[in-house]
């Protein structure tokens, strides 16, 4: 049952997403503009499910002639039905190979980014796309991090770092992570990271706490890498109903929290957004040549966003974020 605080939280991420939706901006329409800044660009997506953001995210940009697309996620079946798809519907499909990464697992991490440095030497631009959220047993790794905070952060710090030869052979690499305005819901806990170990486990808190580690690794990468040309943006998609994210919380509770209504529908007073919306966001942050100036900073609805929470723009926080997370994946990433 969702406790006052969270229900409260909800409410107010409706309100900030009414007072932010532009809905006038697609994918596609971002897309066809940005062309020129996509042709021959070679871009790895995480988290790539037929219904998912990062599906979508892949179909717009295969138009758009990218060298290689690389698409990764845990399932192979999940990927290879978007290749398909993609494949029967573009003209002139880019190159495009699956990514078997497991970021629940170090070492499915570890060896998907040693595959991916033998595919080739440049990534130009990776976006940190894959998710879970509100998982609803307390579960941990088996090296021991909670997993939304591992899947959502920790396997990407880990991935990202290690191909970080690929993408700083790039002339101007970016790094785009994905996180949601549910990031208002908890800091980082730097003192229970593991959140008292499932005792009182509260499911939105615990994806709320992986979803500002997105946005302080952006803001990490930027202070570790900007001096080297690394451009990094945190993107915030808005609520787009019918992916799979909400797959692992019960109707019950979607119903209670207001984002559906007594039928299942998805509740029209929430600004739903399409997956064209929604990732015009993503082609923004990745392609977009005249906001270098906005490094380290959050996109949401196209536009930077003001309203950055401190406790998810402060950069003692994102050092000591990289500080731990090296220290859960047992190595150091000094640049
Ligand atoms: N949709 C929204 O309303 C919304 C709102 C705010 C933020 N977001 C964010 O948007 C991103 C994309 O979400 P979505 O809505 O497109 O949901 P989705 O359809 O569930 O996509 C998430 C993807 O992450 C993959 N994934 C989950 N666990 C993984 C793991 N251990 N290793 C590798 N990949 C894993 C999933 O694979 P499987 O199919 O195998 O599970 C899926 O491909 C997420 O970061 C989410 O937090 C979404």
């Amino acid at each position: 049952m969702a406790s006052k605080d969270t229900s409260d939280q909800a409410t107010k991420l409706v309100g900030r997403e009414k007072a932010s939706a532009n809905f006038d901006l697609t994918s596609d329409v971002l897309a066809s503009k940005l062309h020129d800044q996509i042709v021959g660009k070679t871009v790895l997506i995480t988290g790539v499910s037929p219904t998912g953001l990062g599906a979508h995210a892949a179909a717009v940009i295969a138009e758009h002639s990218p060298k290689l697309l690389i698409l990764a996620s845990r399932r192979l079946s999940a990927i290879t039905p978007v290749i398909d798809s993609i494949v029967a519907s573009v003209s002139q499909p880019p190159r495009i190979v699956p990514l078997e990464l497991d970021l629940a697992s170090q070492s499915s991490v570890r060896k998907a980014a040693a595959e991916l440095l033998k595919l080739t030497p440049v990534v130009d631009v990776l976006i940190n796309n894959a998710g879970v959220m509100m998982l609803q047993d307390y579960a941990t790794t088996p090296e021991g991090v909670e997993m939304h905070l591992a899947i959502n952060h920790v396997g990407h710090f880990l991935f990202t770092n290690l191909i970080m030869s690929a993408l700083l052979g790039s002339p101007q690499p970016r790094v785009i992570n994905i996180t949601s305005a549910a990031y208002f819901g908890s800091p980082i806990r730097f003192d229970d990271l593991n959140l008292r170990y499932g005792k009182d486990y509260e499911p939105f808190v615990a994806y709320a706490q992986s979803k500002t580690a997105n946005l302080l690794f952006s803001l990490g990468l930027v202070r570790k890498l900007g001096a080297k040309g690394l451009l990094s943006f945190g993107v915030d998609p808005g609520g787009v109903a019918g992916t799979g994210i909400n797959r692992a919380i019960p109707m019950s509770d979607q119903i209670k929290r207001g984002w559906r209504l007594e039928d299942g529908s998805p509740n029209p007073a929430i600004p739903w957004k399409t997956p064209a919306q929604s990732v015009a966001s993503y082609i923004m942050a990745a392609f977009d040549p005249d906001i270098k100036d906005h490094n380290g900073e959050t996109i949401a609805a196209g536009i930077f966003d003001e309203g950055v929470a401190p406790h998810a723009k402060d950069p003692e926080d994102a050092d000591k974020l990289w500080t731990v997370s090296e220290k859960l994946v047992g190595q150091e990433f000094a640049y």
